[in-house]
């Protein structure tokens, strides 16, 4: 089946232009002036709208064990949720934890994905345990399509790694083409301070971020920065970066040239440490997470926006990763330690960042870039997804400028009990969403279903230096 989308404007990385656009099947036939396109094909009328690459958003953590719960959506719940926020393909995170044979972490999430999907998704790998047999793992992983491997210097004695660990790997990477993701947070000095406050009586969420202060996050983005040098300049790609320190660590080494790359995520573009982690009561545990909300009396969020500017930060991703707050958040009522760390936003990326460019802060092209077209070339999936082009993937989406969106736990589509963004409104409105030709989100409309989403082998990256 064919479909020509009129009238609308096309957005990539290199500019804005009116055009036409026809869908033939699951991909992109041609791109044709307006008006130029075949008369006799089924029509979708873009007028006063954008047309954008669906997005893609590169970490998320659908049904994540953490913290003795799991991440409350499911590969069903979440890619539906991504889907309505014109998200067309996630990147989940598979996890070997530590003691556990890397290939049977990555059976078990091909086993909760398999069938569920409602958009395309890949694997990135999380090693729990970087030794003989993982290392032997991570270039058996690389042929398998999963090119990107992350590591944490956070959560000892569940995810951690130490510096040798990470070396290893890291030269492990740099002779099979993958990449390291970096959690960068000190996290042995951090339990540290967390052990302190906690005997001090200080129990509240607003504790999580001050036990977790900026220069532990810098100090980390260093290290690791050093160690992928180490290792002949290994791509290093940190991710969920919060802070303006570790943003001046990561663009120093961009400066020297260097296979370092970031993201950064919409809540630390717009959430605080005061205002939302430090919401009185337990209210605050809604907004735990690593690397934690930063202060609002510091430049973050400015330096943050200014970094995706300057592609210092080359990806939003969501880091989504949702736990309800009735038994789950609540799991730390008492100690700010034991609340599962993780904001739910697979399904408002792109609306998030499109306020951006309404704000003045992002361009229409980095805003399209930032969302869809680098993640899929940081992460092997370009060309055929992240852009507008003929032989790409029919992953579309129909923005409209003129529309309105509010964001609420009554409306979204998140297996959640409440919203990090709850009352946001923005002044843009996700239209409608095609996947690989197929119209899942029409006018609010639902025409999707579990199953129909593909698993996405990747290739190396295409965004080295
Ligand atoms: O708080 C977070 N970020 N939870 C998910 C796990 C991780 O570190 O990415
Ligand atoms: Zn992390
Ligand atoms: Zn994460």
């Amino acid at each position: 089946m064919s479909l020509l989308i009129t009238g609308g404007t096309v957005i990539g990385p290199t500019g804005a232009s009116p055009a036409d656009v026809l869908v033939d099947g699951e991909t992109i036939a041609a791109i044709y002036t307006p008006g130029a396109g075949p008369a006799d094909t089924q029509t979708l009328d873009a007028t006063g709208k954008y047309v954008i690459p669906g997005g893609i958003d590169a970490h998320t953590h659908m049904e994540l064990p953490f913290g003795g719960t799991f991440a409350s959506d499911t590969f069903d719940t979440g890619t539906k949720a991504a889907a309505f926020g014109g998200t067309t393909t996630i990147i989940d995170f598979a996890v070997q934890r530590t003691g556990e044979v890397v290939q049977d972490g990555l059976a078990a999430w091909h086993a909760k994905a398999d069938g569920n999907c409602h958009v395309d998704y890949a694997f990135h790998m999380i090693l729990g345990g970087v030794d003989d047999d993982s290392l032997k793992a991570m270039d058996q992983l690389v042929g398998e399509g999963i090119t990107s491997f992350k590591l944490f210097m956070a959560y000892p004695g569940v995810f951690y790694s130490d510096d040798g660990q990470i070396l290893r790997a890291m030269q492990k990477a740099r002779d099979n083409g993958a990449i390291i993701m970096m959690h960068a947070e000190n996290g042995i000095a951090i339990d540290v301070l967390v052990q302190q406050a906690l005997a001090r009586g200080e129990t509240d969420p607003i504790y999580h971020g001050i036990t977790r202060p900026e220069a532990l996050e810098a100090e980390a983005t260093h290290r690791a920065i050093m160690l992928a040098e180490v290792a002949q300049d290994c791509p290093l790609y940190i991710v969920h970066l919060s802070a303006s320190r570790a943003l001046a660590e990561v663009a120093a080494a961009r400066d020297a040239g260097r296979n370092v790359f970031a993201e950064t995520c919409p809540q630390y573009l717009y959430l605080t440490l005061e205002d939302q982690l430090g919401a009185p009561g337990f209210e605050g545990a809604k907004w735990v997470c690593s690397t934690p909300l930063r202060s609002k009396h510091e430049s973050h969020q400015k330096d943050l926006w200014q970094g995706l500017r300057s592609n210092d930060l080359a990806v939003v991703s969501t880091d989504h990763c949702p736990f309800c707050f009735k038994d789950q958040k609540e799991l730390g009522v008492g100690d700010f330690s034991k609340i599962p760390n993780g904001i739910g936003g697979v399904e408002h990326r792109v609306d998030l960042l499109y306020q951006g460019v309404v704000d003045g802060k992002l361009s229409l092209q980095r805003w399209v870039e930032t969302i869809a077209t680098t993640p899929a070339r940081m992460f092997g999936l370009y060309p055929r997804k992240g852009v507008i082009a003929p032989g790409s993937d029919a992953d579309i989406v129909v923005y409209d400028p003129n529309g309105r969106t509010r964001i609420s736990v009554e409306t979204h589509h998140m297996n959640m009990d409440h919203s990090a963004y709850e009352g946001y409104e923005i002044a843009g409105k996700v239209d409608t969403v095609i996947s690989r030709g197929e119209i899942l989100v029409s006018e609010g409309a639902y025409h999707g279903r579990a199953g129909r989403g593909k698993y996405l082998p990747r290739g190396l990256s295409t965004y080295l230096v």
